[in-house]
């Protein structure tokens, strides 16, 4: 009894996730932090400040010294999206998210990120989605169900009947807390506790998607 779809963005829609690696990368770089992709795994999904802090560890910086640290990474990563256009949608997303308004499903975006409603707007979607949740719309960041609550509220649902698409570990265990269904996107490794679990949105149509549901079910 599916009705709505709620898409994590960073990383499901486009490979935004990438260029918040490499901003924080550049930071770490400049203040002689240790950081790498597989120290970045930790990182995938949850808030800025809480990025910041674990790459932090346990060096000493003033609160200022940490708030002009996330508006440096703010920036680099604007530099990155700054670029970007509707070519920027990962194979299968806009003919999924095509076919879901074909079908009356209600389609949100719920995204941790202050940047979301850019990002949305670079790849031109915003007309395909009915409700954006984003970094502006919640206190409690991911694994906290509290975003996508949200944006069932503003499609007018019930979290069960939703499913979210998700990147990180961290939404997953959101999605979970909030009652709804999960799709994993990438490496079981990562998004393990989905649901179902798919490699990307190639070739992905909703009708596949509800028999691989239907499959967790029986
Ligand atoms: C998403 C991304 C995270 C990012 C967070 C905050 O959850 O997956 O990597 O840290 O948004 O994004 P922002 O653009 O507000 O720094
Ligand atoms: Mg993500």
């Amino acid at each position: 009894n599916l009705r709505g779809a709620i898409f994590d963005l960073d990383g499901v829609l486009t490979d935004t996730a990438e260029y918040h690696y490499r901003a924080w990368q550049r930071l770490a770089d400049e203040e002689e932090l240790p950081f790498d992709r597989q120290a970045n795994e930790a990182l995938r999904g949850i808030s800025r400040r809480e990025s910041l802090l674990k790459i932090v560890g346990d060096r000493t910086y003033s609160a200022a010294q940490l708030e002009e640290m996330m508006e440096r990474k703010n920036r680099y990563y604007q530099e990155f999206i700054e670029s970007m256009s509707p070519s920027d949608l990962l194979p299968g997303v806009r003919s999924l998210l095509t076919e879901l308004r074909q079908q009356q499903i209600k389609i949100a975006i719920a995204s941790a990120s202050k940047n979301a409603r850019t990002v949305i707007e670079k790849l031109n979607i915003t007309e395909l989605v009915d409700a954006i949740a984003d970094g502006y719309s919640v206190e409690r960041p991911k694994p906290a169900p509290d975003l996508f609550l949200y944006a069932a509220n503003q499609l007018k649902l019930p979290p069960a009947a939703c499913v979210v698409f998700e990147d990180a570990t961290a939404g997953i265990e959101a999605a979970l807390a909030a009652g709804m269904w999960s799709v994993g996107l990438g490496p079981v490794e990562r998004v393990g506790n989905a649901h179902v679990v798919l490699p990307n949105f190639a070739d992905i149509t909703w009708a596949g998607i509800l028999s691989k549901l239907n499959q967790h079910l029986s």
